[in-house]
């Protein structure tokens, strides 16, 4: 197997607080290989978003990236690039979607502008072709009166329509990473699926990796060759979608696909997993999700789960699974 194209290591992050520094992301591990969509889920508070902001090397101050933590992409050590490198790996290599596409558009400029400026960025064009490809881009995407679109200002567009300007800005910068955190969370459904298949598009014609944050299992079964459960800042389950999704291992990612809404069983109330996702600071000894842990026994309580491996394309950080998979 070649060397994946982003590798993740012990990735810790920390704010600080006003007892000392309190951990959110802690020991993350993950890998992602060119061409593959990896689904990284858990509830909110997990730390999924902070993990992506860390690649970007975005992290809001006052956090901190721990210095044993590892990010490669592309045979780089992001963490120990110049700033001005860094600059354009985020304004060419990695491409990122967020939640909110206000964030990341400029309220102040116009959206085709803003498009033209990202493909003058990769290829030395003159401003007329520029703005004949920032057109074409928008008609891809699904903009309607893409021509007339292009001199509209981020707040006269739906948002559907500025993620659609989003996505039209990463396949103007062709990354080979596209990070998209919760890019469909704020639209209805027929727009998600949309999206969600435009995202995929995009991946598949240009050979990019994609990091997919969501909470969405829908979204999960739509697009994910893997998957990676989040659970107070650590990974605690990953394995190929159909064999994660069809035989979870680890009691918390069984609870989240449990609570999944379910056509069939209308009426019914979701088998929530009881309690809530522990604050940064307040995570609990040995295995964080035993308080919640309808299984849990005493090794659950003392002491902390190692990766076990379950099949050739399944892990999880789980004392149980570990028993099982002795026995
Ligand atoms: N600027 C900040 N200062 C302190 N804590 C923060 C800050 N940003 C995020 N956090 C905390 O980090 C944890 C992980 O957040 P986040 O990555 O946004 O979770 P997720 O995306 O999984 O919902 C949360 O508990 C959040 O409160
Ligand atoms: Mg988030």
């Amino acid at each position: 197997m070649s060397a994946p194209l982003l590798e993740i290591d012990r990735l810790a992050v920390s704010f600080r607080a006003e007892r000392g520094r309190v951990h959110v992301v802690d020991r993350v591990q993950l890998a992602l290989a060119a061409g593959e969509t990896l689904a990284l889920v858990g509830e909110s508070g997990c730390g999924k978003s902070i993990t992506a902001l860390a690649i970007m090397r975005l992290v809001p101050r006052p956090g901190l990236i721990e210095a044993e933590s590892r990010i490669c992409f592309a045979g780089r050590d992001l963490l120990s690039l110049p700033v001005a490198e860094m600059r354009n790996v985020r304004g060419g290599k990695i491409g990122m979607i967020f939640q909110e596409p206000m964030t990341s558009l400029n309220p102040v400029t116009r959206v085709g502008a803003q498009v033209e400026e990202a493909i003058r960025l990769h290829a030395k064009v003159p401003a007329g072709e520029a703005r004949r490809r920032t057109v074409e881009l928008f008609q891809t995407v699904g903009i309607p009166d893409s021509g007339i679109r292009v001199d509209a200002y981020p707040h006269q567009l739906s948002g559907g329509l500025k993620q659609r300007v989003m996505i039209a800005m990463a396949m103007a910068m062709q990354p080979r990473l596209l990070i998209c955190d919760e890019p469909t969370t704020a639209l209805d459904a027929t727009i998600r699926a949309q999206i969600l298949e435009l995202i995929r598009n995009m991946a598949t014609t240009t050979g990019a990796a994609v990091l997919l944050i969501t909470h969405d299992f829908g979204v999960v079964n739509a697009v994910a060759d893997r998957v990676a459960v989040m659970y107070a800042g650590q990974i605690v389950e990953e394995g190929a979608r159909e064999e994660l999704l069809s035989r979870p291992r680890h009691p918390y990612t069984q609870g989240l696909l449990r609570s999944i809404p379910r056509p069939e069983a209308r009426g019914n109330r979701l088998e929530e997993i009881k309690g809530v996702v522990p604050r940064p600071g307040q995570w609990p000894q040995a295995c964080r999700f035993h308080p919640r842990c309808p299984h849990a026994f005493d090794r659950c309580r003392s002491e902390t789960p190692a990766r076990t491996v379950v099949s050739p394309t399944q892990a999880a950080w789980c004392h149980l699974v570990d028993e099982e998979a002795r026995a």
